[in-house]
This record gives structure tokens, sequence and C-alpha cells, in this order.
């Protein structure tokens, strides 16, 4: 008995399912890790630091572009205390609405930032 002629081909044949195989599981891995990246870049954007100067976009329309007043009473220079300015902030006054901010935090640094306006 000779070699089977086959016996070459069936070789080469088992190695690319083989391969194949391999390479689907290796996909399916990287698949994984790609997914995971993306839930990481996610909880990145959640803790974002809040940004009073990004923020204050939603202030501009009434107070003016640099906040020195437009439907609004300016903001730069105000006399009112930090407290106060968070209060405002969370609660409206008069024609303001309140709620444009609610977290603590933000409202923390949405006064400070504009304390530190002069
Ligand atoms: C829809 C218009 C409007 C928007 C939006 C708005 N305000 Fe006001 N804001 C007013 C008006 C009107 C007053 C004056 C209220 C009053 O007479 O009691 C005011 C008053 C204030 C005061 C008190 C100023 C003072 O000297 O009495 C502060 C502080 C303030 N706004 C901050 C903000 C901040 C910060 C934002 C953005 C997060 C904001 N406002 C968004 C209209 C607005």
């Amino acid at each position: 008995m000779g070699k089977n002629p086959i016996v070459p081909y069936i070789l080469i044949f088992a190695l690319g399912i083989g391969l194949i195989f391999f390479m689907s599981l290796y996909g399916l891995d990287q698949q994984k890790e790609i997914a995971n990246e993306g839930d990481e870049g996610k909880t990145e954007d959640v803790a974002t630091e809040f940004d009073p100067e990004v923020a204050i976009g939603k202030c501009i329309g009434c107070h003016g572009g640099d906040l020195t007043g437009g439907g609004g009473p300016a903001l730069v220079g105000t006399t009112l205390s930090k407290d106060e300015i968070k209060n405002i902030i969370l609660n409206g006054s008069g024609a303001m609405p309140g709620g444009i901010i609610k977290e603590d935090a933000e409202l923390d640094a949405m006064a400070d930032y504009i304390l530190s306006l002069k």
C-alpha cells in the first residue's frame, strides 16, 4: 500500500478548520475587550467633572453672554452670599426658573464660579 494521496489535503483541511475556530474564539475575546472598553468610557463620562464654564451656557440666555445682565440681573459682581446664590439656582427667583442645576456639588461649583467673576 502506498501513501494515501488524500492525507495531506485532510491535514490542511483540519488545520484550516482549527485556524478558523481559533480565530473566532480570539475574535470573541476581542469583542469582550472592546465592549469592556466601551463601559469604561461610559463610567468616565458619568464621572466627568462638572464644569461651570460649560454649564453657564444654561444661564447666559437670561443673564447675558458674559453674565453682566440681560433679561436677568448681572451675576458678575453680585453681592449675594454663596448660599443665597445656591438657593436661587435651586429654587428659582421671580422670573427665573429653579432646578436648572440640582446636584449640591454642582450648585457649589456654580456659586463658586459666579463669586469668582469680577
Ligand atoms: C429664564 C431666564 C433665566 C435663566 C435661564 C437663568 N436665570 Fe438667573 N435670574 C433670572 C431672573 C429674571 C432673575 C431675577 C429674579 C428676581 O428678580 O428675583 C435671576 C436671578 C438670578 C440670581 C440672583 C441675582 C441677584 O443679584 O439677585 C442668580 C445668582 C442667578 N439668577 C443665577 C443663575 C444661574 C447660575 C443660572 C444658570 C444655571 C440662571 N440664573 C439661569 C432669569 C434667569
